[in-house]
């Protein structure tokens, strides 16, 4: 279930690792006893992660970039929507009659009620104020009252669209411009058109999103924060850190991978050996890991609040008859109810002492290099 990307089929990204590299340099990690360094520490202020002006500044970022809003799994269909905030802003992405997926403000024409919510499938979206009614493809169909709105002209009130990008199994949003697909040659295909989404959540936590994104990026605290949850599973510290662009990929080995030793380096795969974290640069994650995958992404809701949006998605297996959804519900369940709580509660402790006087800076080191690449690159771009 783990992407894994070789050097020559990954666009864009011709420095990751094939998954014979990937293994061979984590045993040769355990042999030494070391891991993946980066070669700069970095000093984040700590007003960057409370200061109205940085948030507003980050937010307008998202709104800049494209950025992940769901995988195509959750839009099948056509008629197939999902409703919901994109940062700050409600957007209503959905399938259209021909296929294509749009984006759109959630914002009726005529008195900016929201027109859909959640998700789902329909025919056409009916405002539940009124009743004015647009089509799949954000056409203004029906005006109830119609006299009530002499100079209406409905070709001119339709849902004001934004950009949207369907890419590698994921559908990207940007709010202001236009996403230059060549952008997005930079990011992997994710996710496979035979992985089905299985779930989606959403969970509000009182930290930055920035502070939860962190605790996905490094393996440093394997055993001490996750003793009793990862830890058992999992390597501490050993990391592979690729950096690719904004992007980063983290693989976290599970102790079971000792047993590829025995089998010829060129039979070896990393599936059920790792996990994987792919950062999209800024606001998302696709994690594979043991018996599923996800797609996470961090909405920011005050500089002190994330909602956290998470989709779980059947794993990207070369023999995936043997892992039926049930696995990957248990498996989800596992992360979810264990380590994951961990990571969401270290952010919200630290939330809490970002505004106190103990640290001008949060300091992060060599091992903690895809944050470092995390932080160089929203700095560039704010
Ligand atoms: S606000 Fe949508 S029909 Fe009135
Ligand atoms: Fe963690």
């Amino acid at each position: 279930m783990t992407t894994i990307k070789t050097a020559s089929k990954a666009s864009g990204v011709g420095s990751l690792l094939s998954e014979i590299q990937i293994i061979d340099r984590i045993f040769n990690h355990v042999d030494q006893g070391t891991t993946d360094l980066g070669d700069t520490v970095w000093r984040e202020p700590v007003d960057n992660y409370f200061a109205k002006d940085r948030f507003n500044a980050e937010l307008s970022l998202l709104r800049h970039h494209p950025i992940p809003y769901c995988p195509s799994a959750a839009l099948t269909k056509i008629g197939s929507y999902q409703a919901r905030k994109a940062a700050g802003t409600p957007l209503l992405v959905a399938r259209g009659r021909d296929g294509k997926v749009r984006a759109f403000i959630n914002a009726c024409r005529h008195r900016g009620m929201q027109v859909a919510s959640g998700n789902g499938c329909s025919k056409a979206f009916i405002c539940p104020y009124h009743a004015w009614t647009y089509s799949l493809e954000g056409e203004l169909r029906a005006i109830r009252g119609k006299e009530a709105f002499p100079d209406m002209d409905p070709s001119r009130n339709g849902l004001v669209e934004v950009s949207a990008l369907e890419y590698g199994g994921i559908i990207y949003v940007q709010q202001e411009g236009k996403i230059n697909p060549t952008a997005l040659e930079g990011n992997l295909e994710y996710f496979s058109p035979e992985q089905q989404l299985f779930d989606q959540s959403e969970t509000s936590n009182n930290a930055n999103w920035k502070l939860i994104t962190e605790t996905l990026l490094e393996g440093y605290h394997i055993k001490s924060l996750h003793k009793d949850t990862f830890y058992p599973y999992g390597l501490d510290n050993v990391n592979l850190v690729e950096i690719y662009g904004a992007n980063s990929r983290i693989t976290f080995p599970f102790r079971r991978i000792e047993k590829l030793r025995e089998v010829p380096s060129e039979q070896r795969k990393i599936d059920g050996m790792a996990t994987t974290v792919n950062h999209i640069f800024p606001n998302a994650s696709v994690s594979s890991l043991s018996k599923h995958a996800s797609l996470t992404i961090m909405e920011p809701l005050t500089p002190s609040s994330t909602q956290m949006i998470t989709f779980l998605m059947t794993s990207k297996h070369a023999d995936e008859s043997n892992i039926s959804i049930e696995a990957a519900k248990k498996d989800a369940k596992f992360v979810s109810q264990s380590g994951q709580d961990e990571d969401i509660a270290a952010a919200c402790s630290i939330q809490e002492t970002v505004t106190a006087k103990a640290n001008s800076h949060l300091t992060f080191g060599y091992f903690e290099k895809a944050i470092v690449n995390f932080h160089k690159h929203l700095t560039k771009n704010l």
